[in-house]
């Protein structure tokens, strides 16, 4: 008789761009990217939402970045905001020719408030603004319907001192909003994945 086994890993479509920028990112000594399970969850996320519009909250090198492209339609968009000019620069050389990828040089939380509410259907917030400081910016822009993807939520030998400490009350908060479903994942770096509840039918 056979344990029943699942392999998460196995069956995982890396995006072809994806070894040259974790090669760039080594060489950048880079080591916050997100992982191929993360980035598995961002692909088939991103391809439930034909012509969607998303956004990534920290760009980093373009990990993340070059996972949701390989997920979307060809109508779909993704804008992706960072700080760094030097990570952000490898998205920029290895991903920048799609057309359908925007790339900002921004706060993602002054981004966040020059955006229309419901007005993205997936904001995968991998930056500590947009996650821990501005997270209702963060949930206002998320369409009906629409994903907030946060990882990193188990512990990291990355992380600063101190740091652990912010993790429950985020996930109080994503589970106590009256406008979101919410499920955690211990799996991968640790996930919450939210999604705005439907607008309500009318009375
Ligand atoms: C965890 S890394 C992003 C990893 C990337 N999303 C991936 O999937 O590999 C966090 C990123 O947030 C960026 N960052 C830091 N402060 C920021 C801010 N105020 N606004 C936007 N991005 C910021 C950092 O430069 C860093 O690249």
């Amino acid at each position: 008789m056979h344990e029943p086994t699942m392999d998460d890993l196995k069956h995982i479509q890396r995006p072809a761009a994806l070894a040259g920028i974790l090669e760039r990112s080594v060489a950048l000594d880079f080591t916050m990217a997100s992982e191929p399970k993360t980035g598995a969850l961002l692909q088939v996320l991103a391809a439930s939402k034909p012509a969607g519009r998303l956004l990534e909250l920290g760009t980093g090198t373009g990990v993340g970045t070059a996972w949701l492209l390989s997920g979307m339609d060809a109508a779909s968009a993704l804008v992706s905001v960072d700080t760094n000019v030097s990570f952000q620069s490898v998205a920029q050389q290895i991903l920048g020719g799609d057309p359908r990828l925007s790339l900002v040089i921004e706060d993602a939380v002054d981004f966040l408030r020059r955006q229309q509410p419901a007005s993205f259907d997936l904001v995968f917030a991998d930056a500590l603004r947009g996650k821990f400081e501005g997270l209702d910016e963060a949930l206002a822009v998320v369409k009906p319907g629409g994903f907030y993807v946060v990882d990193d939520l188990l512990p990291q030998p990355n992380w600063p001192e101190g740091h652990g400490e912010k993790i429950a009350p985020l996930v109080e908060s994503l589970v106590a909003h009256p406008q979101f479903h919410i499920v955690s994942m211990s799996w991968a770096s640790g996930i919450v994945l939210a999604v705005r509840k439907p607008a309500a039918p009318p009375a």
